[in-house]
């Protein structure tokens, strides 16, 4: 190690070999739903109006979610919650359960998810919760095809983001159980 004079001390000057690393990703970003364009605004609107069948009786919070499938199918998902409060899902996990039971090996090409509530404004996105990011990036891979996501609420500000991997960096996947 080389030795350093220091205000007339001798220091060790540590010798570092830690590689600096970043994780970094490129999203979308919109003043508000008119400036997408047709079918990702029109998908976005799907999932407002899903809002409207989420069972949310405990945090009123009605969380709508709709997914464009790549053979052009839509199928929706909403937050359903109960009494025994870890049993309530979200609405992502409810769509993707939805898409995995009724066309089996369809890839999903886009996903809008949008909320609304009685008590707060639903006027910026919001993004799926960790369970969720970690069941969107397995069925990403299980279907080998990235989810496209539309985050938005009733109104304001929409964020599009290429893949729902990019939400959840360092993930476990199924490559560490080979
Ligand atoms: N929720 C979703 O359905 N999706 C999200 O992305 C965030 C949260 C639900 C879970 C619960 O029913 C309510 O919203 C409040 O957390």
């Amino acid at each position: 190690m080389p030795l350093m004079i220091f205000r007339g001390i001798f220091v060790f000057k540590r010798i570092v070999y830690m590689k600096e690393n970043k994780f970094e990703f490129t999203f979308e970003e919109y003043a508000d739903s008119s400036e997408l364009n047709e079918k990702d605004a029109w998908l976005l609107n799907e999932a407002r109006l899903l809002t409207e069948t989420a069972y949310a009786p405990y945090s009123n919070f009605f969380v709508g979610a709709a997914a464009m499938l790549a053979n052009g199918e839509v199928v929706a998902g909403t937050n359903q919650e109960n009494a025994s409060y870890p049993v309530g899902i979200c609405a992502e996990r409810v769509l993707l359960g939805n898409a995995a039971t009724l066309f089996p090996g369809i890839a999903i090409d886009t996903l809008a998810i949008s909320y609304n509530s009685d008590s707060i404004k639903s006027d910026h996105p919001i993004s799926p919760c960790g369970m969720c990011r970690q069941a969107l990036l397995e069925y990403e891979g299980r279907i080998h095809k990235p989810i496209r996501l539309i985050l938005g609420g009733m109104e304001g500000k929409v964020l599009v983001i290429q893949s729902a991997i990019q939400l959840l960096p360092f993930a476990f996947t199924s490559n560490e159980l080979k």
